[in-house]
């Protein structure tokens, strides 16, 4: 499987790198030549003789010892690798691969390589949740960067947490799927929501939610890369849309009605993720209001666009989401019924951590034939592949909705 692969294997200074060791066993036992990376911390831990010999090649550690590999060959190596592997990923090296900062071998080569990273992170105490930590994480994962979740258990400082770099088969097992991407969704016009709608009350104010648009987004560029052609509907967000889309954006629930149903015919499958609003101002001011009084505003409900779609989009395979803060099952077997879908993905948006803004998610898939599966918290990019995973397994499964 990684016969013949070129893999640079980064290692950093973390009491893991010990186990960076049986990672390149793996490595070459499965067929691939590695050639490993140390970072300026690495070699207090493991010596690069031991990388040396085990790997048959010359390390890369020193950027500035003219006498090293280092010096004239990091980028040359960059750039005939097929992926650069980063196991343990300390936080030090996950923020300077966040900034671009390139003060060694292993941090300059990661801005010279153009094929897939995977990192593994391995940190102790607590440093896994850190605000920087997590934004780091986050930028290198919204540029295309495969961040590992450390394993949970017993820390070397004899604390115990999230930190523990994951085992290398684990690690082995997820260098494989980076570098052979998965296309099975050739062949699909994928139609994605995303996002909040605003809903004007006068030329400067419009009432909205929180929806960030992550989860809907993630999807469209999952979509994208397992092979479909993606439009992706969205709402006001901060974020910007992923590469190989088609992006158009919308702002109020009727402007994505219009939207939706305008490219709905041609989908193979409808995601609904975005945050409708379900109501709007029924008379908005043409100008601004102005005073301090009591003010009243008279709304009335958006048309519902999921279940518009699935009553007409009758080819399509139609996932629906379900935010949720109370009696989460039973509002979502409703939800389920109500709205016609093949596909509700429900999350409950009361729970800290996940849903509404945050970088992670954790949902239950429910089915229309009776199927219900719950993921695990994991972060939406993964979500995204596992939503996609699970709507191919269904269509493979279950025949197609047809016209009558
Ligand atoms: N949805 C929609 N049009 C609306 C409201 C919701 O298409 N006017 C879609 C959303 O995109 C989502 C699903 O319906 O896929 C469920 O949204 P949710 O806000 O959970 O449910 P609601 O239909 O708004 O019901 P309720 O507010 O009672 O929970």
């Amino acid at each position: 499987m990684l016969d013949g692969r070129e893999i640079v294997l980064g290692v950093t200074g973390s009491i893991a790198a010990y186990k960076a060791v049986l990672v390149l066993r793996e490595l070459t036992a499965a067929g691939a030549r590695v050639t490993v990376c140390l970072s300026g911390n690495a070699r207090h831990f493991v010596g690069p003789l031991t990388f040396r010999t085990l790997s048959g090649r010359p390390v890369l550690d020193d950027l500035f010892d003219p006498q090293s590999d280092a010096a004239v060959e990091h980028v040359a190596i960059a750039e005939r690798a097929h992926a650069v592997l980063v196991a343990p990923a300390t936080a030090n090296v996950l923020a300077k691969a966040a900034h671009g900062i390139a003060d060694d071998a292993l941090t300059t080569l990661l801005l010279a390589a153009r094929c897939p990273v995977l990192m593994a992170p391995a940190m102790d105490g607590g440093m896994w949740d850190h605000p920087a930590v997590t934004e780091n994480v986050a930028t290198l994962r919204r540029r295309g960067v495969t961040v590992l979740e450390p394993d949970s258990g017993a820390l070397a400082s004899g604390l115990s947490g999230k930190g523990r770099l994951p085992e290398p088969a684990a690690i082995l097992e997820a260098l494989r799927r980076v570098l052979t991407p998965v296309r099975d969704l050739a062949g699909e016009r994928v139609l994605v929501t995303a996002g909040p709608t605003r809903e004007p009350i006068d030329p400067v104010r419009y009432i909205s939610n929180r929806s960030s648009g992550k989860m809907g987004y993630r999807l469209a560029a999952a979509a994208f890369r397992r092979g479909a052609e993606v439009v992706l509907v969205s709402g006001p967000t901060a974020i910007a849309p992923p590469s190989g889309v088609t992006f158009v954006p919308v702002e109020t629930a009727e402007e994505m009605r219009e939207a939706v149903l305008r490219h709905a015919g041609a989908a193979t499958i409808v995601v609904k993720a975005a945050a409708v609003a379900d109501y709007r101002t029924k008379a908005p001011s043409a100008t601004k209001i102005k005073g301090k009084h009591d003010l009243t505003l008279e709304l009335t409900p958006n048309p519902d666009i999921l279940r518009e779609v699935a009553a007409t989009a009758r080819g399509a395979f139609v996932v629906g989401f379900a935010a949720e803060t109370h009696d989460v099952a039973a509002n979502a077997q409703a939800k389920l019924a109500a709205k016609g879908v093949d596909l509700l993905v429900v999350n409950d948006v009361s729970q800290r951590g996940i849903g509404f803004e945050a970088e992670d998610n954790e949902v239950a898939l429910l089915d229309r034939w009776g199927g219900h599966r719950a993921l695990p918290r994991m972060p939406k990019a993964e979500v995204a592949e596992a939503i996609l995973s699970h709507v191919v397994a269904l269509r493979a499964a279950r025949p197609r909705r047809v016209s009558i």
